[in-house]
Order: structure tokens, then C-alpha cells, then sequence
């Protein structure tokens, strides 16, 4: 009988049920030894166990925003970037940070394809210099139940989108993750259609609050936090925001994401921030914030849109929120 035991002692709850049931067959495909270290560290309890050296990240001067202020302490860049869902490295959140160093970042490109009169495909370079690069601290609420302050380095992903001149039919965008078969240990599990696909509204992608974004703590992106260029969507779930995006594709319908796909009873399309929803599993009206509170500290109680309704909620009007969850 295998003594392996989750991260926290009600992860089983709120983590994603095919998830935390592959948890084990990816370890066991990873060759991982089932060792008492090997367990130390899936535990979350040897956060720094990295298996590589890691570079350090080059600066990515920005200026800092003047419209979007959180007036909230930053969580320390150490649990921003050692607790981490990224999936295709691994189910625990100490996988991301102990595997991601594999990840290929350079050469990189978006491609930009789809409903659009001119397909276009940006490298880095490209990226980094198309508008001016903004810190914005924003608020973070992953759909497990905790939450982050994180000065991210990006501009408006509206920005980009405008180059590629959507058609009339682009009602919708699908952000598209890398796969690299050899370099991401995750891919063995099948608890996700892969490549991980996110996807949004067209006026969702258009609203300036959505980032386009390249750093984070004034540098690149750590690997694990989705280098080199991922979303960050602060109104909504964490899982909204997909990493390591190679492209973007203007559609019609609504996209299906690779969690709808996955669970849909649980995982619907919009994935607003709403305290009065509860996942069918677990409530979302509070929420632990990392690095600041101990696990046993009060949670603080989560906000309509993560805080951001003044900004978004007009996006929603006359919606029935519980239905489109
Ligand atoms: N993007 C990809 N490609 N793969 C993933 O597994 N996880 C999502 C999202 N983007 C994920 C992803 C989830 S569940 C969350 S909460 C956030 O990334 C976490 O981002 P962070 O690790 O930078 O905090």
C-alpha cells in the first residue's frame, strides 16, 4: 500500500477530482521514487527542493501603472513562484518550481490566427516592445480557495489584438498553451485535453483590465509562472489565465476550455470571481490569502469579480450569473 498522502488535509476537496486521482499514475510515469524525500517535497514541506539550478531572471523595467493600484501588501515573490498550478508539470503545486526549468522559452512566438483580416505572428522581441510595459499589482483568486497580490509587467492584451484587425464573425478568443511533448512531464496525465486552452469573450480580451504579460516582481517570468508571455484575467478564476501562450485564435462560437472539457459540471465558461456561487464541491465566499496567513488564520471573505466589479461588472449586465458560472 502506498503511503502517499495530499498536499493538505482537504486538498481531496479542492482539487479537481480527475486531478488529484492521476496525481499518482504522473508521478509513477515521471519515474518519480516514492522516496521519503520525494514525499517531503510533493507534501509541500521542502518548498525549496529544486532539482535544477535555477538562472537568475533578467530584469523587465516597466512604469507603474497609474489606473490599476492595489493598495495590498505583495505576496512574497518566494510562494508567488513555489505554489503553483501549472498542469503540465505536474498536479502538486510544488511541481511547477521543480520541473519547469525543462520548459524551452527562446525561440518564442504568438501566432494570432482565426476570425481575423491579417493572421500575424509575433516574437518576443516583438512583444516586449509593442506598447509600454506597466506594473500593475493586481489580486489573484484561484478556484481552490486561495488567493494572491502580484505585481505583474504587461499592457493591455488589447493592445496586440488590435494589429490583427478581427473580422465581424470574431465574437470570442481562445488562448492556446504550449505543448512540448519531451520537456513536460505533466502531459502524461490525461485528467486534461491538452494543449491547455482558455478561453474569453471578445469584450472580456478587449477590457484594459486584461494583461498581456511578461514579467512579474519588475523581472521576466519565472518559468513556473508561465514564461515567456502568459494572460492574467484578475476578475475571474486563476484557471482563466492560461500560460506560456504560443497562439490566439479569433471564433465565432464559444470556445470550449480544456476545464469544460474536463468537468463540466463544474467548470463553466465565464468563471467569474462570485462569492455567491459556490463550486459544486466546496464554497467560494472566502479565501486564504498565501504567504500572509497561516493556514489556520481567518480567511478573508472574497469579493464580488475579486474586487474588480467598478471595472467589469457592466460587462455582465442583465446575465444570470448562477447559470453562467
Ligand atoms: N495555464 C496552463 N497552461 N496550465 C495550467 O495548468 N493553471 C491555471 C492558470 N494557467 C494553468 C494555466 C491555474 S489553475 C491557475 S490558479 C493559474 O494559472 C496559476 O498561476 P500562477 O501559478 O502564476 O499563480
Amino acid at each position: 500500500m502506498s503511503t502517499y498522502r495530499y498536499p493538505r488535509p482537504d486538498s481531496s476537496e479542492i482539487t479537481p477530482e480527475p486531478v488529484w486521482q492521476s496525481r499518482r499514475d504522473w508521478m509513477k510515469t515521471a519515474g518519480i521514487a516514492m522516496s521519503s524525500a520525494a514525499i517531503g517535497g510533493a507534501l509541500g514541506s521542502i518548498p525549496s527542493m529544486s532539482l535544477a539550478a535555477t538562472a537568475p531572471l533578467a530584469s523587465l523595467p516597466s512604469s507603474p501603472s497609474k489606473q490599476y493600484v492595489l493598495m495590498e501588501p505583495a505576496t512574497p515573490f518566494k510562494d508567488a513562484s513555489s505554489y503553483n498550478n501549472f498542469y503540465e508539470f505536474g498536479m502538486d503545486k510544488a511541481d511547477p518550481e521543480r520541473y519547469a526549468h525543462t520548459l524551452q522559452t527562446t525561440p518564442w512566438t504568438i501566432r494570432i490566427e482565426g476570425e481575423v483580416a491579417a493572421p500575424k505572428t509575433f516574437d518576443m522581441d516583438a512583444l516586449r516592445t509593442l506598447a509600454p510595459l506597466e506594473e500593475r499589482v493586481y489580486r489573484m483568486r484561484c478556484v481552490e480557495g486561495w488567493s494572491m497580490v502580484i505585481p505583474w509587467v504587461g499592457y493591455s492584451l488589447s493592445a496586440l489584438l488590435k494589429q490583427v484587425q478581427p473580422t465581424g464573425n470574431a465574437k470570442y478568443v481562445e488562448f492556446i498553451s504550449a505543448v512540448q511533448e519531451k520537456n513536460m512531464p505533466g502531459l502524461s496525465s490525461r485528467s486534461i485535453d491538452w494543449p491547455y486552452v482558455e478561453g474569453l469573450r471578445l469584450d472580456e480580451a478587449m477590457h484594459p483590465l486584461t494583461l498581456l504579460t511578461m514579467g512579474m516582481y519588475g523581472k521576466v517570468l519565472p518559468n513556473q509562472n508561465g514564461a515567456p508571455v502568459r494572460l492574467v484575467v484578475p476578475w475571474k478564476y486563476g484557471f482563466k489565465s492560461a500560460k506560456s501562450i504560443v497562439a490566439i485564435r479569433f471564433v465565432e462560437k464559444q470556445p470550449s476550455s480544456s476545464w469544460m472539457k474536463s468537468i463540466p459540471s463544474e467548470y463553466g465558461f465565464y468563471s467569474n470571481v462570485n462569492p455567491e456561487v459556490s463550486h459544486p464541491r466546496w464554497s467560494q465566499a472566502t479565501e486564504r490569502r498565501i504567504g500572509e496567513d497561516g493556514l489556520f488564520a481567518p480567511k478573508r471573505k472574497t469579493l464580488m469579480f475579486n474586487g474588480y466589479g467598478n471595472e467589469v461588472a457592466s460587462l455582465y449586465q442583465g446575465m444570470d450569473l448562477r447559470k453562467n458560472f
